[in-house]
């Protein structure tokens, strides 16, 4: 398959918007890889602790870059990100990393490293990508993008429930919004590549709507060309 080929759909929004389980959904009907570029903002987060980098330092963060080797590879319906042959599983969902990423995620350097990334995937086919800068920066081309929204008090009250069925970070709903809230500012006022809405992009609010019914719209405003591969 060459890069022409391949299709790309784009999903942004703020934390605990829905866009993991929706865009995890719409691959699977669409036999599309799911993409969570957050996973790369969170590993290059996680390593940079590891190597005792200061991440209050853009210019540590920077200088700590060129050492992280992150493999990607297709398993199953999705990319996962390997460091040192190894999936990070929970290591890279604790209030550490939470509390670190957006600071990590500012550096300029750790966005070119992953904006790259991110666009070598295409060569395992085609994808849903979701993340924060995917309508407006990895893929402001593609045909098929989306903003999923949902009020502060929903996402608080997805993200907690979410942490506490994979048995993680057992915060109260405040501290989870607050938490979401922090990273959601830092996120949307950075300098380089901030969550923004991007013009032309399919906005969802899902905060009363189920998690089907954002699949079931999400997929009924695909361009005509993406629910034609579905159905080969
Ligand atoms: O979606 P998440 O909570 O796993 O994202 C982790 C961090 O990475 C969060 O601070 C936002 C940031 N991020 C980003 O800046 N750009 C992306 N495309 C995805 C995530």
């Amino acid at each position: 398959m060459n890069d022409r080929e391949t299709l790309v759909i784009a999903v942004d929004g703020p934390s605990g918007a829905g866009k993991s389980s929706a865009s995890r959904l719409v691959g699977e009907a669409l036999g599309f890889l799911h993409v969570d570029s957050g996973a790369l903002y969170r590993i290059m987060t996680w390593q940079c602790l590891e190597l005792g980098t200061d991440t209050s330092s853009p210019q540590a963060v920077a200088a700590a870059v060129p050492s992280i080797e992150i493999e990607s590879r297709a398993d199953g319906g999705r990319i996962a990100f390997l460091v040192g042959g190894e999936e990070p599983g929970n290591r890279i969902r604790t209030p550490e990393i939470n509390a670190n990423a957006s600071k990590v995620a500012a550096v300029k350097e750790v966005r070119d490293s992953i904006t790259a990334l991110l666009r070598g995937l295409v060569r395992f086919g085609n994808l849903v990508v979701e993340g924060r800068d995917i309508t407006t920066a990895v893929f402001p081309d593609s045909p098929a993008r989306f903003f999923l929204t949902a009020s502060p008090e929903a996402r608080a009250a997805r993200r907690q429930k979410e942490d506490s069925e994979k048995g993680i970070a057992n915060q109260s709903r405040d501290e989870v919004k607050a938490s979401l809230l922090a990273r959601d500012k830092m996120d949307s006022t950075r300098k380089f590549a901030p969550l923004r809405k991007a013009d032309g992009v399919v906005e969802i609010d899902s905060t009363d709507m189920t998690l089907q019914e954002v699949v079931d719209a999400m997929l009924a405003a695909l361009p005509p060309q993406f629910k034609e591969t579905a159905r080969r």
